[in-house]
């Protein structure tokens, strides 16, 4: 069947900056596939079936629920780059090559639409959410909705010098924390740094926003419990990412998810109402990004407010398990800990401080926390329903489609990365002969285009100020411990990282 030509998106004011990175050629490329050429929707490769349940049953199998990367790897093993699955009436399609990710999200309009995000927006608008929130779903929404309030956080989250504002407090945040480390190692130097990681970012978040500390570190009760709850969200909810509230309910567990929503929805609530009340907006001296975005939106628009909380919310986990798994990295490779040693040296000395000046300087130090996430990341990949009829890997997809690129599996692939498993900072340096040369849509751990992360200014930010500060003090030393992934919402590592600090 001829559908004829794929029609070029209108491109919106966020869209621009996204499509602005692809080259002409391959935005040309990539309108002007003629669909008739094109293989059928129902031609791409699927994996077996129940007749009843489609793919469903095969998804939640433990193994494969509990590690989508061994999961997908199989996947595209058996079945190439591209397959399909099908679940409650849905057909859902993976990307492993990323030729077909550019294309994707190329394609992607100015307000790309987010699977996975219907249970988190029906479970909003439930009675005992709704006090929290009104009718505000923040960036969960979709559509023009959703692109209105991005406009209204856009600039202040995402301008450059946004995060770096915060440098010097959030400097002291790490080093409290490695002070806590330090305090809690065993006589061989050992310590579990998963939890502190967590009220690190928590606590760090915390000041950004609402310009106060919550006390994380010092064992807080609220944050304590936001952390738990966040946990115990982040392991759950990997049927939420799949599966309709009305499917969702019946799960064993729910009431107890539920419990957990209302703290993380709570907590957050009452902090920014606190923060909200002793707001100075003349003080121009206050430059949390609350007080910012009031004065960009207005005492009565409930847009600072509900991205507050969500920020709360949104920068725990992501933020504190990348932040491990970057110090796992450095820890097993101690000659790269020495180069970054050297470079901390050079531009911060002994015992400095890192301010935005010798920040800009330490590539290395920026290269370092790139290639962790390259080898790690905590988001599997990146998710698109498609707006346009598009083809991919030679199928007709059509609009509608929910597409998601393998992400954490082309970033280690050996078809885009030489020596893809070991940790080599190295690639990211464009001096470097080992500079890599893979397609870029093959790395995009914070996502691409209008919808990619919001926070990821403040999170590098965390995770250079951690890392930097913790070669800075320690020697890091792996303990024989290798890191394997569970899957909940994100990719955690599967049992508490623990390391060796040797002061130095
Ligand atoms: C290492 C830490 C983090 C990682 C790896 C991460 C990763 C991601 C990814 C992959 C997406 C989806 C992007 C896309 O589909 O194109 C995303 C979206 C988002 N992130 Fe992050 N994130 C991190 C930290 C944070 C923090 C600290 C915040 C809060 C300030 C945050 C808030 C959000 C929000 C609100 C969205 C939805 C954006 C939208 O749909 O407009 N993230 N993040």
């Amino acid at each position: 069947m001829m559908l004829g030509r794929v029609g070029r998106p209108a491109l919106g004011v966020v869209q621009q900056a996204a499509a602005s990175s692809l080259s002409q050629a391959a935005k040309e490329e990539a309108c002007t596939w003629e669909v008739g050429e094109a293989r059928g929707f129902r031609d791409i490769p699927q994996p077996p079936r129940s007749f009843l349940l489609g793919h469903l049953p095969l998804m939640m199998k433990k193994e494969n629920a509990r590690n989508q990367g061994i999961f997908h790897t199989k996947l595209q093993e058996q079945l190439g780059p591209i397959y399909s699955m099908d679940l409650f009436g849905d057909t859902m399609v993976w990307l492993h090559d990323p030729a077909d990710a550019q294309t994707l999200l190329s394609l992607d309009g100015p307000a790309p639409i987010l699977p996975g995000f219907d249970t988190f927006i029906e479970i909003r608008k439930l009675e005992e959410q709704k006090e929290f929130f009104g009718e505000t779903l923040g960036l969960i929404s979709q559509g023009e909705e959703w692109s209105k309030f991005r406009q209204a956080v856009q600039q202040d989250m995402m301008r450059p010098k946004s995060a770096l504002y915060y440098s010097r407090e959030i400097e002291d945040i790490a080093m409290e924390l490695l002070d806590k480390i330090a305090g809690s190692r065993d006589v061989g130097g050992r310590a579990n740094i998963s939890t502190p990681c967590q009220e690190f970012a928590l606590e760090s978040i915390g000041l950004i926003f609402l310009g106060s500390r919550l006390g994380a570190l010092q064992g807080s009760e609220d944050g304590r419990q936001l952390i738990e709850s966040m946990g115990h969200l982040m392991a759950w909810s990997f049927p939420m990412l799949i599966l309709p509230l009305k499917a969702v309910r019946w799960l064993p567990g729910f009431s107890e998810t539920k419990r957990h929503l209302k703290h993380l929805a709570e907590i957050p609530n009452r902090r920014v109402n606190e923060a909200l009340k002793t707001l100075d907006l003349d003080n121009l001296e206050d430059e949390s990004i609350l007080s910012k975005l009031v004065r960009r939106n207005g005492r009565d628009s409930k847009v600072p407010h509900v991205m507050a909380m969500d920020s709360l919310n949104a920068g725990i986990d992501t933020t504190a398990h990348t932040g491990a798994i970057l110090l796992h990295h450095l820890a097993e490779n101690p000659e790269k800990q020495e180069k970054l040693y050297q470079e901390i040296v050079e531009h911060m000395g002994p015992t400095g401080r890192l301010t935005p000046a010798a920040l800009a300087k330490m590539k290395y130090l920026q290269a370092c926390q790139k290639e962790s996430q390259r080898l790690l990341p905590v988001v599997f990949g990146t998710g698109r329903q498609t707006q346009v009829d598009m083809v991919l890997g030679g199928y007709h997809i059509p609009s509608g489609t929910k597409v998601v690129r393998a992400g954490m599996i082309t970033s280690v692939s050996s078809e885009h990365f030489t020596d893809p498993e070991s940790f080599v900072p190295e690639r990211w340096l464009r001096a470097d002969p080992k500079y890599n040369t893979a397609n870029s849509f093959a790395n995009l751990p914070w996502g691409h285009g209008p919808r990619a992360c919001i926070g990821q200014r403040f999170a590098k930010l965390e995770l250079y100020m951690m890392a930097a500060k913790a070669v800075q003090r320690f020697r890091l030393e792996g303990v024989g411990e290798s890191i394997n992934i569970a899957t909940g919402m994100l990719n955690i590592p599967d049992k508490d990282v623990r390391l060796r600090f040797m002061e130095r």
